[in-house]
């Protein structure tokens, strides 16, 4: 799909995002796995999440999709079938690593593919600590590296504790579902706290699950549990919510909400950000579903600063970073735009995204007419550039494809992005709900 994209066009109103990916691909994963029937409406679901959809059918599961209702036909912990063929987790690293972690500790004999930007991501992560714990599964060795197919089968599960190298909620879960579907105790300690969905939703199905936080260093336990079934409206995705607030805040004229958005303080890391740019941003109608905060969030139109006292830069680092792994491609637009310099550091993590999102960063605003200093583990900006409206392609990655369109919407002129599918991803109503805003956004 191209799209053709006219700049300048103040957003002016209120839109929801589609459910958020993360609790999507939780809620259907853990229905799957308690006994009984649960119904999860997830808003506008992207392709990731049918993704998960359709593994755990290939599985054997029940699930029912009317509109953005899902009904599942949970078969319990044991009750997952061994597959006639290779399981297809498409663009999904969170299928495939959660599921990985189902189907070792089950002991489901299965195999693990996905398309061509996953089949290159690192599985080892996955693969070895669950080794460490007895799982009999294995990738498919690239000299040093483990990558997908991924083959499982019968392993002998015990006992264990793993400390994470990298925090990443993806490896984290997947070793807490490998300790409850085999009745194990695992505890998984992270250097610092990535997504805690997964304690969450966990904790509100009624599993047992202890938070070992000590002196800063966090930690989780999963023990044998049973899973109640759910009904779960799932809020709209914070990261999908990025784009549209950061168009907001890009574009001369512009004041947006976003209703119903999950503020879950692991993931709203941009706010914070946003905040030392000097975006004009707020949160306000908090409240609480099914244990996550939701809450409106609205951004208007703002000169953005990057300077902080002293002149010193903003220096995106640490333990934030966990907080805006999927935001750092957006943030490279605001940075494009803010006076004074932003520094991305300790984000090695955005080489093995969907894409190499530093090197794509730096193709991306190039083409923008912007200058970015690309480094091993982060990118530096200094700010402002001016952006030209650009012809480029965007279907290496959906959080590319989306960070392209906010650009075009922020540039004067008319931008051509080709590719722009991939953004269905994540985020396939973004077309229209620009459109509900303002923006004028042509399919070429
Ligand atoms: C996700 C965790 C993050 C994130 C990904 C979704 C999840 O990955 O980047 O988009 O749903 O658990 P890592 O766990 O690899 O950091």
């Amino acid at each position: 799909m191209r799209l053709s994209i006219h700049g300048g066009a103040p957003l002016v109103g209120s839109v929801r995002v589609p459910a958020d990916k993360s609790l999507t691909h939780r809620a259907l994963i853990f229905s799957a796995l308690a006994k009984g029937q649960s119904v999860v409406t997830a808003r506008g679901a992207g392709e990731d999440n049918l993704s998960t959809a359709r593994v755990l059918r290939d599985l054997g599961v029940t699930i029912v999709r009317d509109g953005d209702t899902f009904t599942i036909e949970g078969v319990g912990p044991q009750g997952l079938k061994p597959p006639s063929q290779p399981l297809d987790c498409g663009n999904s690293g969170t299928t495939m690593r959660l599921m990985a972690g189902v189907l070792a500790g089950a002991g489901v004999t299965a195999t693990l593919v996905g398309d061509g930007s996953l089949m290159k991501r690192p599985m080892g992560r996955v693969c070895k600590p669950l080794r460490q714990l007895g799982a009999e599964i294995r990738g498919s060795m690239s000299g040093e590296k483990e990558l997908a197919p991924i083959a499982i089968g019968p392993g002998r599960m015990q006992d264990g504790m793993i400390r994470l190298d990298v925090a990443s909620a993806q490896v984290k879960s997947a070793l807490l579902l490998a300790g409850l579907v085999s009745e194990r105790k695992v505890t998984v300690h992270e250097p610092s706290l990535s997504r805690d969905h997964t304690e969450r939703l966990l904790s509100a199905m009624g599993a047992n699950i202890v938070s070992l936080t000590n002196a800063g260093v966090p930690g989780v336990r999963c023990g044998p549990s049973e899973l109640t079934p759910i009904q779960l409206e799932v809020p709209g995705d914070f990261s999908s919510a990025a784009f549209v607030l950061s168009a907001s805040a890009l574009i001369p004229g512009s004041r947006v909400t976003v209703r119903d958005v999950g503020v879950n303080g692991t993931r709203t890391g941009l706010l914070e950000i946003m905040e030392e740019l000097r975006v004009q941003v707020r949160v306000s109608k908090w409240r609480e579903l099914t244990g996550e905060p939701v809450a409106d969030v609205v951004a208007q139109a703002s000169e953005l600063d990057a300077r902080q006292a002293g002149d010193r830069p903003t220096v995106v680092a640490g333990e934030v970073v966990p907080r805006l792994i999927d935001e750092l491609v957006v943030i490279s637009a605001l940075a494009a735009r803010a006076r004074g310099r932003v520094e991305v550091r300790d984000a090695h993590e955005l080489r093995v995204k969907e894409s190499d999102r530093i090197a794509e960063v730096v193709r991306l605003l190039a083409a923008f007419g912007v200058v970015v200093e690309g480094k091993r583990d982060g990118f530096i900006i200094d700010g402002p550039q001016p952006l030209k409206a650009a012809h480029v392609d965007v279907s290496s990655d959906h959080r590319v494809a989306l960070t392209a369109a906010v650009l075009a919407l922020a540039a004067p002129g008319i931008s051509i992005l080709e590719g722009f599918d991939v953004a269905a991803v994540s985020f396939p109503t973004f077309v229209a709900d620009m459109r509900s805003l303002g923006a004028r956004i042509d399919i070429a």
